[in-house]
């Protein structure tokens, strides 16, 4: 087999680049190890900010997300009894889209598939070879057949656990990381959700956030230790917990649990994104914490341009921005960092022995919801900074 773009993950930032590369009448193929049922069902956030949705409907992938997506104008902070709106669109004129990660793996897999574009599924054994020439290789077992994919460029859209970064020879790549002392329990349940928008709780016994997929389909969360498997969470003690950091605030109805699920919290940055001709993109490069839902934005931005440099490559032999792939998305990437670190620790319970945090996040919280330079920088840096 032989591409032009040879690309490792069927997540978003995969598919997403397949699917620009192939407005820009450039080949590509994605290699996935995991089953196209798996990539579809796997629930993650739901946030997409402002300029993100108009991309994916600028570039034809947003029908759905157009009718489906919720607009949200703003969201809201509970923290020692009160509720406070941050209201986005009065504030920076923008505002975010509730739509599920998954419901854009959706979308962009029904697209590539109807442009006759290849997503190997169930590939085992993936490797990436020969990257520091200009003929990399990607190899793989298939259908108990070995394969190797001959390329010029390799994308690796993989996740924090993919084959792609460590493949980089040693000590080309700076790693910068932040392991939290605290997890999140995510469910999906069959109820409303609390209020029309996301609550952000802060508590003493820990953060809670109040999200929806559908108007009775509600995605609520709850610090928990990292290490507790969601199964030592039983439905009851839950609910218990998401009514306890509601602090009275809103009513909470509840429902049967559909899915739940514990995500650890890190945050982790590659520099620099790219090694010869190995790009890396999304969660292969950083992982942000989840308080401010911004990995999916990242990896949209990423190969957004990526997919840039690679057609000012093909059309006009230009490599200057691929050479500054790297640096472009950085600069991005630690603003985000920055950001989901702060709304991290102004809303997590710190610690327990010592409530110097708490008092001190309570005062933060009371300042972010009151003046509105604060709510101003929250929201800018919410619905997504603009692009230089
Ligand atoms: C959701 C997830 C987040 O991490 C967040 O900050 C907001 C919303 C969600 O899944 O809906």
């Amino acid at each position: 087999m032989r591409t032009q773009v040879g690309i490792v993950g069927a997540g978003p930032a995969g598919l997403m680049l397949s699917h620009l590369l192939h407005r820009a009448g450039i080949d590509s193929v994605i290699v996935e190890n995991k089953s196209r049922e798996y990539i579809e069902q796997r629930v993650r956030a739901g946030v997409i900010e402002h300029w993100a949705r108009e991309f994916l409907i600028e570039t034809q992938v947003g029908a759905r997300l157009e009718r489906e997506g919720l607009i949200h104008r703003g969201i809201n902070f509970a923290f020692d009894g009160n509720l406070r709106e941050i209201d986005f669109h009065a504030l920076v004129g923008r505002v975010i889209t509730i739509y599920g990660q998954q419901e854009v793996v959706k979308d962009l897999v029904a697209a590539r598939l109807a442009a006759g574009g290849a997503i190997l599924f169930e590939a085992a054994e993936t490797s990436v070879q020969d990257f520091d020439t200009d003929r990399p290789k990607i190899r793989f077992t298939r259908e108990g057949r070995a394969e190797t994919i001959d390329c010029d460029f390799i994308a690796g859209c993989d996740g924090f656990h993919g084959v792609c970064r460590p493949s980089v020879p040693g000590g080309a790549l700076a790693f910068y990381d932040r392991v939290y002392r605290f997890g999140w329990l995510g469910i999906l349940s069959q109820s409303p959700p609390p209020h029309e928008e996301l609550i952000y709780a802060f508590h003493e016994r820990g953060f809670a956030l109040y999200s929806m997929r559908e108007p009775m389909v509600s995605r609520l969360y709850i610090q928990c230790d990292p290490d507790a498997a969601a199964d030592n969470w039983p439905d009851s003690k839950i609910w218990e917990e998401l009514h306890l950091r509601l602090g009275g605030t809103a009513k909470l109805v509840e429902g049967e649990i559909l899915q739940k699920g514990v995500t650890p919290m890190r945050a982790f940055v590659t520099e620099p994104m790219q090694y010869k001709r190995l790009f890396l993109a999304g969660d292969a490069a950083h992982i942000v914490p989840p308080t401010g839902a911004k990995g999916m934005n990242l990896a949209i931005a990423d190969v957004r341009v990526l997919a840039h440099a690679l057609d000012a490559f093909y059309r006009e032999r230009r490599s200057d921005l691929i050479d500054t792939y790297s640096a472009t998305c950085l600069k991005r990437v630690w603003k985000a960092q920055r950001f989901s670190y702060w709304m991290t620790m102004m809303l997590h319970r710190l610690n327990r022995k010592n409530d110097f945090d708490m008092r001190r996040q309570l005062a933060e919280l009371d300042y972010v919801t009151s003046s509105k330079a604060a709510a101003t920088s929250l929201a800018e840096n919410y619905v997504g900074l603009p692009f230089e």
